[in-house]
């Protein structure tokens, strides 16, 4: 399905049609809260919002970028050294991208015109920036006339872009889900390899996104923050990374040598690493109230342990236990503001939903976005 102003847009603006239109979905962390970078596992699904990237070569060897309903071309030259910053810094995304091909050997235009689009809201947490890099990474590849990597490969590019030209030190979870995703199945991720594998969703369920529209101010310093300190705690255990240790009595003696922050940490990193095997066990079995329990306890571990949630996810997490064919919430993503997602059954309702938003609106300024989800397909050229 195409975006239906994309192609139009993409004539108004830049006087001719574009030649290729990818896109990509966004993603909810099902459960494994800051374990990807950890070397653990995660469960994530693609879900059926999306970023659409439509291109076509220019001349100039320069690059511009718009998106659908914003005001200004951005036009930049890919081999300026300096970051666009302000208004303009969305566009380290895609020219991330852009340097991430060179940097993987594969060929790339030497000047583009993208139009980008978008049904996903930014700053919830479901990733719409991995879904522009992967979306961005085909577009290109395309315009390049490049065969297209697999799937791994295309995680692994959107990746490098994040990392090394934004700046931000996510683990695999978001561009991988992205990339995998399938229709009605989570995208289980081994991080270390990282190995993808598949897990169907049981029929009968509905997976819903609560999202706060609160932003934590400091939320990408937090993320790095995060990261430093279970890297710090990897380093004071005597292993590369946490997933290499398991929970258990042994793991506790271990852990009273840390300072009690880096001991909370690692035992949420642990303990959640384990959690993700537990849930995929209980889903191929059928067990869905375990699978709930299992993610109402990863969010009280992330609130508890791992510090990472807010009063108002908390207040969404809460409420939402008590509403009938709720199986499970819990905080998705990074944390520090964003969204909280629910497994429900199908007697929970939209009707249901906002009764949850009502009374979240009595305790914090305003009701969170609601929105009912289905498991999509990954990245593709349309
Ligand atoms: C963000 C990052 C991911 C992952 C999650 C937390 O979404 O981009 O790599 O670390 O936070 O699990």
């Amino acid at each position: 399905m195409e975006h239906p102003s994309l192609q139009e847009t993409f004539t108004r603006v830049y006087g001719r049609p574009a030649t290729v239109v990818a896109r990509a979905p966004g993603r909810i962390e099902f459960v494994g809260n800051h374990t990807d970078y950890n070397g653990g596992e995660v469960l994530g699904a693609a879900i059926d919002r999306f970023v659409w990237v439509a291109a076509a070569e220019n001349d100039t060897g320069r690059c511009r970028f718009h998106t659908v309903g914003g005001e200004n071309v951005v036009e930049w030259s890919p081999e300026i050294a300096a970051r666009p910053a302000g208004d303009e810094a969305w566009i380290n995304y895609p020219l991330g991208v852009w340097h991430s091909l060179a940097d993987f050997g594969l060929a790339r235009p030497a000047g583009f015109d993208v139009v980008v689009a978008a049904d996903l809201p930014a700053g919830a947490g479901l990733s719409s920036s991995a879904a522009l890099e992967l979306a961005t990474a085909l577009a290109l590849l395309a315009l390049a006339r490049t065969a297209i990597p697999g799937k791994d490969v295309l995680a692994k590019i959107a990746r490098h872009a994040e990392n090394r030209y934004v700046g931000v030190p996510c683990g695999i979870l978001d561009q991988g889900t992205s990339a995998h995703g399938e229709a009605g199945r989570l995208v289980r991720i081994d991080c270390r390899g990282p190995r993808f594998s598949l897990v169907p969703l049981p029929a009968g369920l509905t997976l819903w996104v609560f999202n706060t529209r609160e932003k934590h101010a400091l939320v990408d310093g937090m993320y790095a923050t995060r990261h430093r300190e279970c890297l710090e705690a990897a380093r004071l255990l005597g292993v590369e990374l946490l997933c290499d240790l398991q929970p258990g009595p042994a793991l506790d003696t271990r852990l009273a040598a840390l300072p009690e922050n880096l001991r909370r940490r690692a035992r949420h990193v642990i303990e959640e690493h384990d959690r993700v095997g537990r849930v995929v066990a209980a889903l191929q079995r059928g067990e869905i109230r375990t699978v709930g329990e299992l993610l109402f306890a990863s969010h009280a571990s992330s609130r508890d342990l791992f510090e990472n949630s807010t009063p108002a996810l908390d207040t969404l997490v809460e409420l939402l236990r008590t509403q009938r064919g709720v199986i499970g919430a819990r905080l998705t993503g990074g944390g520090f503001g964003g969204a909280v997602m629910a497994l429900t059954d199908d007697s929970f309702t939209p009707a249901d939903a906002a009764i949850v938003q009502r009374a979240y609106a009595t305790r914090h300024s305003r009701e969170p976005e609601v929105i009912k989800l289905a498991v999509a397909d990954g990245a593709c050229l349309l």
